[in-house]
């Protein structure tokens, strides 16, 4: 056992019983004091990206709407391994760029920079024909899903530019590559967002101290999952742990062949080494 994994390997049971599954095996120490700001950290897909981060040495940024959630994921990681985690509880939709300038200089005053942004928080809206799609619901999906992505990014790239070998993973979805009947600003939203990580993949290529790729998780059984498709029995979904290989694989040194790629969590095959 690694000194930053203090707890016994089963302080995580559904990682544990997940990484059987994994296309790679990462060492223990793969994330060892990376520091990653993780949106939507209280649940879902995010929550199991902070949790497997921390497993694995990294420095997590919890960043999520819900307090009591955060403080949760924080108790979990700071009782089971020697990482120090953050809460930043913030509704995302209201993110301004005075929020996120202070967020920037509280992270360089705790740790200096910043090694991964994962942008996974999303919401769902509403699931209509864009005949009736309202102007206000539309508005929110899209500060949420868009605006506060591109503000937390553009607050974030110098102390990404800080460290050695950073990355940045915006979380897209089928329909953010393959519209469909129904799923309004969600997929127009991710749509925008893979446009994002293509501009920003272009304009860090030539420094090529960042790398910068889109992910689709796929169907993953989550409270996001549940909503869209109530009548899906979700244990016929993988967990979101099952799903955190390729997470593993974009945040450590394991996956920096890949830049300003699309890239898809239930089909990906790892470069080698
Ligand atoms: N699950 C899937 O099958 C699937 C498939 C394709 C793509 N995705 C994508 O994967 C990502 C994660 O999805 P998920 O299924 O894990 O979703 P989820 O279970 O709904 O979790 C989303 C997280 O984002 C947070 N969040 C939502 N709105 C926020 C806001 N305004 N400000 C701050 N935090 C906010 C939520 O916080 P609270 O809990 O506090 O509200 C929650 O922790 C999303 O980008 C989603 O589009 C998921």
């Amino acid at each position: 056992m690694t000194e930053h994994t203090r707890a016994n390997s089963d302080w995580y049971p559904a990682l544990t019983l997940a990484r059987s599954h994994w296309k790679i095996e990462p060492p223990t120490d793969a994330l060892k004091d990376k520091v990653i700001l993780v949106t939507g950290a209280g649940d879902g897909i995010g929550r199991a990206a902070a949790k497997t981060f921390a497993h694995f040495g990294a420095n997590v940024i919890l960043l999520g709407k819900t307090r009591e959630k955060l403080e949760a994921v924080f108790d979990d990681i700071s009782a089971n391994t020697s990482t120090s985690p953050v809460i930043v509880p913030a509704d995302l939709r209201f993110l301004s760029d005075d929020n996120a300038m202070a967020l920037a200089d509280s992270i360089q005053d705790a740790f200096g920079h910043l090694d991964g942004l994962l942008h996974n928080a999303s919401a769902l809206g509403l699931m209509l024909p864009l005949a009736h799609y309202p102007k206000s619901a539309w508005d929110e999906v899209f500060d949420i899903n868009v605006t506060s992505t591109v503000l937390l990014t553009r607050h974030m790239l110098p102390l990404l530019d800080l460290s050695s070998a950073a990355s940045v993973v915006f979380t897209s979805s089928s329909v953010g590559r393959k519209g469909r009947a129904y799923w309004g600003a969600y997929a127009a939203s991710k749509f925008a967002v893979e446009g994002i990580m293509q501009t920003l993949a272009d304009e860090t290529e030539t420094a090529n101290r960042i790398k910068v790729n889109s992910l689709n998780p796929g169907g993953t059984r989550t409270p996001m999952r549940a909503m869209a498709y109530p009548a899906e029995d979700p244990g016929t979904l993988p967990t979101p742990e099952e799903r955190m290989d390729i997470y593993m694989y974009l945040f450590s040194a394991l996956g920096r062949s890949h830049h300003g790629e699309a890239l898809d969590a239930r089909d990906w095959t790892p470069s080698p080494n």
